[in-house]
């Protein structure tokens, strides 16, 4: 009996012992590194490259990466115990603190894969694996350029990821992507619904907050994801509340069926619905939309099947 237990003790002891190893190297060990995959960019500099470029960072990095003096100098992402503490960087043009020290072909590699020029994975929040080869040009090319968002700024901010994130960057759950096989030119205005679905699913990705939750996101094929489009998951505003996304399926009652395209498009760039109330911060303001856009995009909605997801109204 004395040996079973003499047996059992040093059992114990030693998972203890592997646990506790295993939650040190978690805490303490340095982020896992990846090597980059190659990404084709070829930087081209005319002017609808760079309009176009301007278009998707006011409209999208911005919305993360602005920083309190009013330039792309970064700013507090995440702070909950999910993820610890996690900030969109200095994506400025700044030498050490922005994005000065990365070459093109790393930012390329960035957006396609998440993957930084550290060698450590960015995490799951900024991706976009199938965006036109134009507009991931457009995007580096804005970036290069003197405007005001890019001014050099010294601004450096320091992670601290939750001992969960840590883990799921340790074991491998949270890594970057695979560079994605079907990456097409971007669709023709011309060709409103090709173009509209591409806006909502590559460009902007409205798909990614509007269904369901980002883990039952499909990021290769979008419209597989769980209750693509009809709403529900929930986005944290500037102060950290959540709000659920909302159904924007053509459903009369629950979705924006009855809307006209007039006060979609205040809506999309305002943040003002047909009732006069302001939507949450978790929303982004899209005021950098052009008119093709609002267009095509709206003219892509209304193509979808009416979904029945009852997302409380603001009010409610
Ligand atoms: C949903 C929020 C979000 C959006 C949208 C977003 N980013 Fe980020 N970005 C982040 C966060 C958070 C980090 C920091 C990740 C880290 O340090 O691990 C980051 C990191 C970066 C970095 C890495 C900088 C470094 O120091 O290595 C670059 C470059 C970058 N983003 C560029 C962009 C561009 C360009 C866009 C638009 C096409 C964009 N981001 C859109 C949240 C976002
Ligand atoms: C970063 C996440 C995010 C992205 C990206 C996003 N949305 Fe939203 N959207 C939300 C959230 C959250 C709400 C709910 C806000 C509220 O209830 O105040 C919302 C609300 C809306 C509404 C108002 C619906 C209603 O019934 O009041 C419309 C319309 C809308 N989004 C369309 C879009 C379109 C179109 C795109 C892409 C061009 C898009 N959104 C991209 C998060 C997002």
């Amino acid at each position: 009996m004395k040996k079973v237990l003499k047996f059992l003790g040093i059992l114990v002891g030693v998972l203890l012992f592997i646990l506790i190893a295993i939650a040190a190297w978690i805490q303490f060990g340095s982020q896992s590194t990846y090597e980059p995959q190659a990404v084709a960019f070829a930087q081209t500099t005319d002017s609808l490259t760079l309009a176009n470029g301007r278009k998707i960072v006011e409209n999208v990095c911005a919305y993360c990466h602005r920083g309190e003096d009013g330039t792309l100098s970064g700013n507090l992402f995440s702070k909950d115990e999910g993820f610890g503490t996690v900030y969109a960087a200095n994506i400025t043009r700044h030498q050490t603190a922005g994005i000065g020290r990365y070459s093109d072909a790393e930012l390329a590699t960035l957006l396609r894969t998440g993957l930084k020029r550290d060698g450590h994975y960015a995490g799951p929040f900024m991706m976009f694996p199938n965006l036109s080869q134009d507009d991931l040009n457009g995007i580096i090319t804005y970036l290069r350029s003197d405007v005001p968002s890019t001014t050099p700024s010294e601004t450096v901010h320091t992670n601290e990821h939750s001992f969960i994130a840590k883990a799921l960057y340790k074991l491998g759950v949270f890594k970057p992507i695979a560079v994605s096989k079907e990456i097409k030119p971007t669709p023709p205005a011309t060709d409103t619904l090709a173009y509209g679905k591409y806006l909502a699913l590559s460009r902007y990705e409205c798909y990614a907050c509007h269904s369901a939750d980002f883990q039952t996101n499909d990021i290769e094929h979008p419209e597989n994801s769980v209750g693509f489009m009809a709403g529900g998951n929930p986005i944290h505003d500037r102060d950290f509340q959540f709000v659920v996304s909302r159904n924007i399926t053509p459903h009369p009652e629950q979705g924006i069926g009855l809307w006209t395209k007039d006060q979609f498009e205040m809506a999309l760039r305002s943040g003002v619905r047909p009732d006069g109330r302001l939507l949450s911060t978790a929303m982004p303001r899209l005021a950098a939309l052009d008119a093709d856009e609002v267009n095509a995009i709206w003219a892509y909605i209304q193509s979808l099947p009416a979904k029945e997801t009852n997302i409380l109204k603001p009010s409610e």
